[in-house]
């Protein structure tokens, strides 16, 4: 890869980071970034081998790498105000948190083979922390790709992509997709990517929005059962998928499954597992439509889509909460929004909303006011770009 990005164009102190780290560890880093991403549409589709359809923002995690003549790892949180050490040979998740989405990416590489070295790292960034701006993923896709570059590893890209995901299954213990670290990696400024999970064959989609702009607000809420209700989510399509192949032996996932066939294998067995199903052949299905509007510039269609998909993931797949549910109902039928609903695996988070530039400034002061008065909770909002993916960051 050799995706590079000029300091200058970059949002964060690059020159404040590069003297940090200097600080710290006495010599010059290489800097790399990684973006947050969003999603457009296609939500728990991912694990299914379905589509998704979502774009790199410019909110992004900063690392500071260098070389170290042992075996250590040094690791330093800027977020967090904490530091890290342990030996690579004795890597393993730690209670911390945050070290483990930089340790798991560390050992993934060496179980594959990769030759690494003791390096210091400093992290900093942008992205909203639990806002399901997936920060996680940017975290570990931006250790890939700086690892990879430190020790001139020559990973391919998707494969930094895929290192990233297993690193997350192994040291976060959440079952997640290929969604995020995609995302994060294969990101392109003005586009959205149409993903097939499945193949994994990828297209970027102009994101032309015109008068409009993507608005995210953030419930500031995560709640505790969020990862375990995810993987319970993913078990419940396994079982849906295991059920319909004891009749139909050729299908392997959810992209494989029509409702009839889920009205005759699934539901007879368990409605709930059968109503989690439903919504993922939907989505799978609403997401083809979804990008055939996007792509004739129907923006109003795809609006009333995304309506549809929240109150799918809201009523039928269960991983909504009060807090997001408020947010999209606040603003379904404003005349300035032509689409809105939860983003990302659910229970807290983000929506994202497509809003008409010209009401961005009212639409957030009515519904902070609205939140704050329901929930006693501050309300925060961006409005975000799509930018390009994972890149070191040269300076001149
Ligand atoms: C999280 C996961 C993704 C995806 C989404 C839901 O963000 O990390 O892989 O499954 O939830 O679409």
């Amino acid at each position: 890869m050799d995706s590079k990005l000029v300091a200058s164009t970059v949002k964060v102190d690059v020159e404040g980071l590069k003297q940090a780290f200097k600080n710290l560890y006495g010599v010059d880093p290489l800097l790399v970034r990684s973006p947050g991403r969003i999603n457009i549409i296609g939500e728990h589709t991912d694990y299914n081998e379905g589509f998704v359809m979502p774009a790199a923002i410019d909110k992004a995690i900063y690392i500071g790498i260098s070389k170290r003549e042992d075996d250590q790892v040094h690791l330093f949180a800027k977020d967090y105000e904490q530091t890290h050490t342990v030996a690579l040979s004795a890597l393993a998740p730690c209670e911390k948190g945050w070290p483990n989405y930089i340790l798991g990416v560390a050992d993934q590489l060496q179980k594959r083979g990769y030759i690494l070295g003791g390096f210091n790292l400093y992290i900093d960034g942008d992205v909203p922390l639990g806002a399901g701006l997936s920060s996680s993923a940017a975290v570990e896709c931006a250790t890939a790709y700086a690892l990879d570059q430190l020790f001139s590893l020559s990973v391919a890209q998707l494969d930094l992509a895929l290192i990233a995901q297993k690193a997350e299954h192994v040291f976060a213990g959440v079952s997640c997709g290929i969604m995020d670290q995609f995302a994060s990696v294969f990101g392109k400024k003005d586009h959205a990517i149409l993903l097939d999970c499945r193949s994994m064959e990828y297209e970027y989609l102009p994101l032309d929005l015109g008068d409009y702009k993507l608005l995210l607000l953030n419930t500031n809420v995560k709640h505790s059962l969020s990862d375990s209700a995810y993987n319970e989510r993913r078990s419940q399509c396994e079982q849906g998928v295991a059920w319909v192949k004891e009749k139909f032996p050729e299908v392997n996932s959810l992209r494989d499954v029509t409702l009839a066939m889920l009205e005759e294998c699934v539901e007879p067995k368990d409605n709930n597992v059968f109503v989690k199903c439903r919504f993922v052949v939907a989505e799978i299905e609403r997401l083809g439509r979804a990008a055939d509007f996007l792509k004739q510039g129907k923006l109003d269609a795809l609006g009333k889509l995304m309506l549809e998909t929240h109150d799918g993931l809201s009523k039928d797949y269960e991983v909504s909460c009060s807090e997001l549910d408020f947010l999209v109902d606040r603003v379904r039928d404003l005349d300035a929004v032509l689409g809105a609903r939860m983003m990302g695996g659910g229970f807290g988070g983000c929506t994202i909303n497509i809003v008409k530039t010209a009401y961005i400034d009212e639409l957030i002061k009515t519904v902070s006011a609205g939140y704050l008065q329901e929930f006693g909770l501050k309300l925060d909002a961006y409005v975000v770009e799509t930018a390009s993916g994972t890149s070191q960051i040269i300076e001149f």
